[in-house]
């Protein structure tokens, strides 16, 4: 049965109705090339994948790090000079938690002077580059609901003096959004609600961009794959890559002690012998809770969206299935009568694949601990958790002017 045979399909229906015979054949073409299997993820919501047994997995915590500074740092130093290490900004969200309506990148963090999240980044990013006297290609993921703007905003500013031959866009794959009923949303009446479909397939949109040539002929081997919206954490951090390939391992995740057993962070721990994060909601209370006998929680490391994976894994795994993620967001959409509604609230369902879930893919994943007052201010919110009132406060608290 096609999509719009099915009666449960009100929205778009009831756009269909009232569209002419010529934008219907336009629709039915475009309902036809999407792929209507992710609604089937709706029942089983977050249980997304039945999860193996978790155990423990130690952490390189920052007294060893202290210890073996030097180690790291040359190991490290020297595949970002030699450029074995790209950087992967993901920036395809939609940030809707902020209520921007613009790319979450442009956002003005200072307050006496203007001093945007993406030239932060790029700062973070340039004090590596000028330390080692090499640059680091920065690949940044969009969305099409916010490739323009990046692409406009960074060129109106110049890349905030990164060479833009260092800099290249890609666009990520998106998926439909639906009601809480699986009723698929339509945008307008000649455009199914679409949603940028997570950030778990940055990789695969890389290859799909055709980008895979460039970092082979970059020679590329690991590349560090980060969030937009945490502002002091550091890029292409030789340390972190040093420890990374100093364990011998093919990835590692930032993390950061957990503040209360009940933090709301996924935890970096093992899952039937690999890597993997389990999610505060997935831990038990004895999880949570359990200690060590030096009185730290046993699974006490949260992951900050900070990886490090080596190129060569990812390429093995580039066309492996990942778990979807049903997540409740605010869609906006035109109802059955045709009128545009822009919810306040949660209204629906969009389909997400993660990159933590990539980490379980990998044979093995060294959890580097950074100081969160110094590497972890991520702006989800405008006030309260994770805002930019706290990312400000924590930015000042590091020395930076605002
Ligand atoms: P979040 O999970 O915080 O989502 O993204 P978001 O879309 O930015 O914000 P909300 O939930 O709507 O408020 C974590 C990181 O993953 C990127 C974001 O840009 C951010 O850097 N991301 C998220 C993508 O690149 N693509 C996506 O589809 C989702």
């Amino acid at each position: 049965m096609k999509i719009w045979e099915d009666e449960k399909q009100c929205y778009i229906r009831a756009a269909m109705e009232r569209n002419s015979a010529e934008a219907n054949e336009h629709l039915k073409a475009e309902l036809e090339k999407i792929d209507w299997s992710v609604l089937e993820h709706i029942e089983r919501r977050e249980t997304v994948n039945e999860r193996g047994v978790f155990a423990p997995l130690e952490a390189v915590e920052i007294s060893e790090i202290e210890e073996r500074r030097e180690e790291f740092y040359s190991i490290g130093r020297k595949a970002v000079s030699e450029g074995k290490v790209g950087a992967v900004l993901l920036a395809g969200g939609q940030g809707t938690r902020l209520g921007l309506d613009k790319p979450k990148g442009t956002l003005n963090i200072g307050i006496d002077r203007e001093l945007y999240l993406f030239e932060q980044l790029i700062r973070n990013l340039m004090d590596v580059t000028d330390d080692v006297g090499a640059y680091v290609p920065l690949y940044i993921m969009t969305s099409n609901i916010n490739d323009q703007d990046t692409k406009d905003f960074l060129e109106e500013h110049s890349y905030f003096g990164y060479p833009k031959e260092y800099v290249k866009f890609f666009i990520q794959e998106m998926e439909p959004a639906c009601d809480y009923q699986g009723r698929v949303y339509m945008e307008s009446d000649t455009k199914v609600a679409m949603s940028p479909n997570g950030n778990g397939g940055w990789f695969s949109s890389m290859v799909n961009a055709g980008l895979l040539s460039d970092i082979r002929e970059r020679g590329i081997e690991w590349i560090n794959v980060f969030a937009v919206d945490n502002c002091l954490q550091r890029i292409a951090d030789p340390l972190f890559i040093g420890a990374t390939i100093a364990g011998g391992c093919e990835s590692g995740a930032k993390v950061v002690k957990k503040a209360a057993p009940d933090e709301r962070v996924g935890v970096l721990c093992t899952e039937d012998g690999r890597p993997s994060i389990a999610e505060y909601y997935e831990m038990t209370e004895e999880m949570a809770t359990a200690r060590k006998e030096n009185g730290d929680l046993l699974y006490g490391f949260g992951v900050i969206l900070n990886y490090v994976f080596s190129e060569k894994k990812l390429e093995e795994i580039a066309d492996a299935r990942m778990p979807i993620h049903v997540v409740e967001k605010k869609i906006p959409y035109t109802d059955e009568a045709g009128n545009f509604v822009k919810p306040d609230a949660s209204n629906g369902y969009k389909f997400e694949t993660l990159v933590l879930d990539m980490v379980h893919m990998m044979s093995d994943c060294v959890p580097y601990e950074v100081d969160r007052n110094r590497e972890f201010a991520p702006i989800k919110n405008l006030h309260g958790i994770d805002s930019l009132d706290s990312a400000r406060e924590l930015m000042r608290g590091c020395g930076i002017e605002l």
